[in-house]
C-alpha cells in the first residue's frame, strides 16, 4: 500500500500489538512513517513483529507488558522514552471478553475484564500523558466497541468498559485540550481478529454462527483489522485536526437499523 508519510518522524504506543486490530495498526503506522512500541504480553510474537517491521532502521520496539499492571505499563512508557525518545500517539487497544451470564461471574473475573479494558487506560494515561504535552500536539485514541452504544449478549462485564471508555474519552480530551492534546475513541463492530474468532469457534457450527451473525449487518461483512486500523489513523494524524472528545463508528452499518435481515439475493 501507498504511504503518504502521515505519522512521519511520530512514536506511538499501541497495547495489544501482538494480534488483530493492534498488530494492523503497528503495521500501517510504520508505513506511514512512524516509529511503534509494540505492547504485549506475549514478547516472542511482538519480537517477530518488531524484526519484520524493523528493515533498514529501526522502527520497532517490542514491550513485555501486562496493561492491567500498573508498574508494566509505567515501565513500557518509560521504554517508549529510552528507545524513541518523545511520545506523540497512544492507542488503548488491548481488550478482552468473557462470554456468559452476569450471575456466572466471579469476582476476579469482574475484575480482570475491568482491568485490562478500562483500568489500562488510566494507567497509560497516567504515565503517558506528561509526554503527550511534551509532544505539543499529543494523540490518544481509545478502543471502543458498538458495545459502547448497545447491549450484546451475554457480556456484561465487556459492555460495561465499552461504555466507559467513552466517558473517558470525553473527560480526557476537554481537561487536556489545552494543551492541544486529542483524544477520540474508535468503535467497531464485527471484525475478523483472533478474539472474534475465539468466540466464533466456542460455538457447534463458527461458520454458521458468523453467517448469522452477519445477516443482522446491513453491508453483510465482517470488517478487518485493517479497516479498523485505517480509522485508528484518521484519528491519530493530523487529518482529523479538529476532532476531539467524540467516537467513530466502523461497524459496516450494525448499529444503524434497529431490525434488519440480510436477504440472501
Ligand atoms: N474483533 C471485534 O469484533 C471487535 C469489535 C469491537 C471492538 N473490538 C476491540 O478491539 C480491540 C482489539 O481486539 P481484537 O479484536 O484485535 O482482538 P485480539 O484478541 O486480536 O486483540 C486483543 C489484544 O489485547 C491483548 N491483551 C489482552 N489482555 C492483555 C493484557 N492484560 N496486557 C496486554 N495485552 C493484552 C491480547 O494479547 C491481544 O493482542 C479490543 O479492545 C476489542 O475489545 C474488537
Amino acid at each position: 500500500m501507498k504511504s503518504s508519510g502521515k505519522l512521519a518522524g511520530k512514536v506511538a504506543w499501541i497495547s495489544g500489538a501482538t494480534s488483530g486490530i493492534g498488530e494492523a495498526t503497528a503495521r500501517l503506522f510504520v508505513q506511514e512513517g512512524a516509529s511503534v512500541v509494540l505492547i504485549g504480553r506475549r514478547q516472542s510474537l511482538s519480537r517477530a513483529l518488531a524484526k519484520e517491521l524493523n528493515t533498514s532502521e529501526k522502527r520497532a520496539c517490542a514491550v513485555a507488558c501486562d496493561v492491567s499492571k500498573e508498574t508494566d505499563v509505567c515501565n513500557s512508557i518509560r521504554a517508549t522514552i529510552r528507545n524513541f525518545g518523545r511520545l506523540d500517539v497512544l492507542i488503548n487497544n488491548a481488550g478482552m471478553v468473557h462470554v456468559k451470564m452476569l450471575h456466572e461471574y466471579t469476582e476476579a473475573e469482574w475484575d480482570q475484564v475491568m482491568n485490562v479494558n478500562l483500568k489500562s487506560m488510566f494507567f497509560s494515561l497516567k504515565h503517558g500523558l506528561r509526554h503527550l504535552r511534551k509532544a505539543g500536539d499529543g494523540t490518544i485514541v481509545n478502543v471502543g466497541s458498538i458495545s459502547s452504544f448497545v447491549g450484546q449478549a451475554q457480556t456484561p462485564v465487556y459492555t460495561t468498559t465499552k461504555h466507559a471508555i467513552l466517558g473517558l474519552t470525553k473527560s480526557i480530551a476537554l481537561d487536556y485540550a489545552a494543551d492541544n492534546i486529542r483524544c477520540n475513541c474508535i468503535c467497531p463492530g464485527i471484525t475478523d481478529t483472533p478474539m472474534l474468532r475465539e468466540h466464533l469457534n466456542s460455538q457447534p457450527d463458527p461458520d454458521a454462527a458468523l453467517a448469522q451473525r452477519l445477516r443482522r449487518v446491513p453491508l453483510g461483512i465482517a470488517l478487518t483489522p485493517l479497516n479498523v486500523a485505517q480509522s485508528i489513523l484518521f484519528l491519530a494524524c493530523p487529518d482529523s485536526s479538529g476532532i476531539t472528545g467524540t467516537s467513530v463508528v466502523i461497524d459496516a452499518g450494525y448499529t444503524t437499523a434497529a431490525e434488519w435481515d440480510c436477504q440472501p439475493t
